[in-house]
């Protein structure tokens, strides 16, 4: 394959280890981490990429130590403070994706202006995953389809499942990333996965930056995307679904 993936899906993964090797808590490798973010965010700008979803905090993260969820939870805050005006100016339109209910309500305020204010733009889809769950995403929108369609007795069709979890603006990811070392998709968007390509590095999140990320789309570059068919009938299709195989 020769085009860049139109659809990265990032889990910023290995905060706590990289401070823990440097002695330090482990809340500082989570603002470490938010440097990766800026990196990565500009590096996706300048190469094309048209969606980037990234998994900032998981429905299962809740059960961490509660200094540490807050610590997380401001550190959003003061980022989304800080950082709009700058993803705004640079064309980025920013989405957040999860359930909201637990969060703070001038969290909740600061992220639907963030949304308000940059959804004009369409450089870059930057979507952030936050209290974000893959199984919440799909139970919700099989709850959504009953609320609207109470008559319906014969289920819903996966066009209309998709068309109604939280994701539902964007095509699925191409590209899927894990850094940190280990090999699990912890309740990411496990609808959407189903034929992404799969990316795992050792590469702590704070570490992570263009260079580690060109190394993953390289290693995209070099697959082939077969969607179920034969290599050999792949020859000559230019579409999304089964373009032609690395040359
Ligand atoms: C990822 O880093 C950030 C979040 C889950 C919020 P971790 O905090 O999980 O870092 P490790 O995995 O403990 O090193
Ligand atoms: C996944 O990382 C969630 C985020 C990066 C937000 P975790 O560190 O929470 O994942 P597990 O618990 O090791 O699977
Ligand atoms: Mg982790």
């Amino acid at each position: 394959m020769s085009v860049v993936p139109q659809h990265i899906a990032i889990i910023m993964d290995g905060n706590g280890r990289w401070a823990r090797k440097r002695f330090m808590p482990r809340v500082a490798g989570h603002s470490r981490g938010l440097e990766s973010v800026r990196a990565v965010v500009k590096a996706c700008v300048e190469r094309g990429i048209e969606y980037l979803t990234l998994f900032a905090f998981s429905s299962e993260n809740w059960r961490r130590p509660a200094d540490e969820v807050s610590f997380l939870m401001q550190l959003f805050m003061r980022a989304l403070r800080k950082e709009v005006a700058r993803l705004d100016h640079n064309g980025i339109r920013l989405r957040v994706i999860g359930d909201m209910s637990r969060f703070d309500p001038e969290l909740v305020r600061i992220i639907r202006e963030s949304e308000e204010k940059t959804a004009g733009n369409g450089k870059l889809n930057l979507c952030v995953a936050a209290n974000y769950g893959g199984r919440w995403d799909i139970a919700n929108a099989v709850s959504s389809l009953m609320q609207a369609h109470p008559e319906r007795r014969d289920g819903f069709s996966e066009e209309e499942l998709a068309g109604a979890l939280s994701m539902n603006f964007a095509p699925e990811p191409d590209l899927f990333i894990r850094t940190g070392g280990e090999k699990r998709i912890s309740n990411f968007m496990l609808w959407q996965l189903a034929y992404t390509e799969l990316y795992f590095t050792d590469t702590l999140w704070p570490d992570f930056d263009a260079a580690t990320l060109d190394e993953a789309i390289a290693s995209y570059k070099g697959r082939e995307r077969r969607f179920g068919r034969t290599s050999e009938q792949l020859i000559g299709r230019t579409d999304q679904k089964g373009a032609a195989p690395h040359a």
